[in-house]
């Protein structure tokens, strides 16, 4: 069994070991899963390069630990339950010992694909239990999984899978979606016209019925896995194979595909999930995200199968049919550990608290939150109506790159403090540095979040790109990760994260960098230049405020803004659409021609008043007129 804390004093001792015997620490989680081979040696590690390997020798497979081990004691046991986007419809439940089959049974179809170790495979689905099963089987065949999120547009989805040189993507016919019904298909088709050149096959999942065009490399997934066995020997994995990649946005050019690797994501995903959420036989778990974000994989998949847990799955949304969707889910199958975005939370908030109270919640015993920080406000509703003031909640800091959750309580054991995402794991050793990378000493402090020492799940590079990884994570402070956030620290020693402190935007939860955005607006022919900050958002966290200079005839109206969003929807997906736009003559520049981004941030703010001495600009006129406009968007 690995570690499960129960008491304040348990953290206390684990984290001090994890400190003083990493080594032994981690050996003792490592121990409690099923190898083929056993590893050699725990870590080896420097930051400069950077290189870390983790249970270095060994040979496992991640779906041996998520179902194999599993069939004996809990084969009946629901792994996978999911519910549809329609209320009405039936909810499905997968045993382990069905979902073992399925898994197999892919894993198969995509080996008769040519589908091997190391090929990369493109998933790009709705939320539906193949895509859980799809996700697996690639982990049992060793192929490297990247699941793009289904809201992204088919030119994301062309530059993903030309970065990753995809094999073979996987789609579905539609994907229902509240109201809506997505035709997934023709998007992976647009996409290849895009490029793509890499792929062989796409195989289709037949799942709304809606009518598709078909090419020479498309195959019905029921096709696919006709005649299939529903047995299939797990391909042993070095511990440092990759185990998937995910692409998520920076500050600078194009999203990068963050790597993870089988042995130490295992360890992470199922230790945290474990501790954090206080994870108790026979639980129902639900987390909210979709499998296309890094919550999706770690904690919808892997962790709670590891732990052998039943994992909720969702395809709908919060507000179809109506705002007391998630606590209707909640009530019918009894749910009692609950993960979601503050984004959900506040927007369901701002729909009344009727939507909550109509519901029978007592089967919940924790709640969780990720993906952005949690204002006061969200945090004591989300406390008083959810959890009737009794529940505990756990803010999670943590991101793609980590794999796993970072600083979080542990639910019933650590104090909470609204917005306080409060200690850090056992085995995570964060500190704040300042602008020259100088640690803070112990205590309370304010500054840029960064980890000193490497834990288990953190990625090992970025696709096709090592120097990527180094220059952006490991070269701004000797020694360390840099993880693009800032936080504080109180005299107890809980952090508080205040958020990014890169071009990096969190909207609704949805991490997008300002640059991407940017070249997006670009596209459009009457655009010169843009610039692209994110502003405080009353539902979704941040909202994205453009500033564009255009040629002559566009103007600050609906037509010209619903026509930039057009260009933003094709190029990333309508997650990008600014919220505000606002047509400026010029945009504030510093002598040496840099977008003064601080500016723009304060006046998008509501704070044009505060900007103090501007008259360094290369233009500083420049201000007061984009100020005197601002109001108005
Ligand atoms: O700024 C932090 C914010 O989300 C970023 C990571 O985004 P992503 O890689 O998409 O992963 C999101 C899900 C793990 C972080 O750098 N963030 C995440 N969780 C929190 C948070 N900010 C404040 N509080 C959190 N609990």
């Amino acid at each position: 069994m690995t570690l499960r804390i129960t008491t304040k004093e348990e953290y206390q001792l684990a984290y001090e070991k994890s400190v003083s015997s990493p080594r032994t620490f981690w050996a003792e989680q490592a121990d409690t899963f099923e190898w083929f081979e056993k590893y050699k040696e725990v870590v080896e590690w420097e930051f400069d390069t950077p290189s870390v390997k983790w249970f270095i020798g060994g040979k496992t497979n991640i779906t041996v630990n998520c179902l194999d081990r599993h069939l004996k004691g809990r084969g009946e046991q629901t792994a996978i339950l999911w519910e549809a986007n329609d209320p009405n419809a039936e909810s499905i439940s997968l045993s382990y010992k069905e979902l073992h089959s399925r898994v197999c049974q892919f894993a198969n179809a995509l080996k008769a694909q040519g589908v091997g170790k190391g090929d990369r495979v493109v998933l790009y689905m709705p939320m539906v239990v193949e895509l859980a099963i799809a996700t697996l089987a690639c982990a049992r065949i060793g192929a490297i999984h990247s699941v793009v999120f289904a809201g992204f547009s088919a030119s994301a989805l062309a530059s993903r899978v030309d970065d990753a040189t995809a094999k073979v993507i996987l789609t579905a016919d539609g994907n229902n979606r509240g109201k809506k019904h997505i035709p997934v298909k023709s998007i992976v088709d647009d996409a290849l016209k895009l490029g793509c050149k890499s792929v062989e096959r796409v195989i289709v999942l037949n799942n709304t019925g809606l009518d598709v065009t078909w090419g020479d490399r498309d195959l019905w997934w029921s096709d696919a896995i006709k005649g299939q066995s529903i047995q299939c020997s797990p391909e042993p994995m070095d511990s440092e194979d990759p185990l998937f990649i995910l692409y998520t946005s920076g500050s600078t050019g194009k999203p990068k595909g963050v790597v993870h690797t089988c042995g130490g994501y295992m360890v992470y995903a199922e230790y945290s999930f474990k501790n954090v959420f206080q994870y108790e036989e026979k639980d129902i778990y639900w987390c909210t995200a979709d499998i296309g974000w890094i919550t999706g994989h770690t904690y919808i998949v892997y962790g709670p199968l590891l732990a052998g847990a039943t994992s909720m799955m969702f395809e709908g949304v919060p507000t179809f049919p109506d705002a007391g969707r998630f606590w209707q889910i909640c009530d019918k199958h009894n749910v009692n550990i609950f993960y979601t975005a503050p984004t959900a939370i506040r927007a369901l908030m701002a729909c009344g608290d009727e939507w909550v109270e109509k519901y029978d919640l007592s089967s919940l015993k924790v709640l969780g939150s990720v993906g952005e920080p949690i204002n006061e406000e969200a945090w004591q509703w989300y406390s008083e109506k959810v959890g009737k003031g009794i529940l505990p909640i756990v803010d999670t800091w943590w991101q793609t790159e980590t794999g796993g959750i970072m600083i979080s309580p542990l639910a019933g054991i650590t104090d909470t403090i609204p917005s306080y995402a409060t200690l850090p794991l056992p085995g995570i050793q964060p500190c704040l540095v300042d602008a020259e990378g100088i640690e803070q000493p112990a205590g309370e402090a304010e500054g840029l979040l960064c980890i000193k020492h490497p834990w288990p799940s953190m990625l090992r590079t970025t696709w096709g790109d090592h120097q990527r990884c180094q220059l952006t994570y490991f070269s701004a402070f000797k020694g360390m990760y840099f993880t693009g956030d800032g936080a504080r620290r109180n005299a107890d020693g809980a952090y508080r994260i205040l958020g990014r402190v890169d071009d990096v935007m969190n909207v609704s939860g949805h991490r997008l960098g300002t640059a991407e955005v940017e070249n997006a607006i670009n596209e459009h022919e009457a655009v010169i230049e843009s610039a692209v900050v994110g502003y405080p958002h009353d539902i979704k966290g941040q909202g994205i405020f453009a500033y564009v200079i255009c040629k002559d005839g566009a103007a600050n109206d609906p037509e010209f803004k619903a026509a930039i969003n057009k260009v933003v929807v094709k190029e990333i997906g309508p997650i990008a659409k600014p919220d505000k736009l606002l047509v400026v003559p010029a945009l504030p520049k510093t002598r040496s021609g840099k977008i003064m981004r601080r500016i723009l941030r304060k006046i998008a703010a509501g704070e044009g008043d505060q900007l103090g001495d501007v008259s360094t600009l290369l233009n500083p006129e420049i201000v007061e007129t984009i100020k005197s406009h601002a109001a108005d968007v």
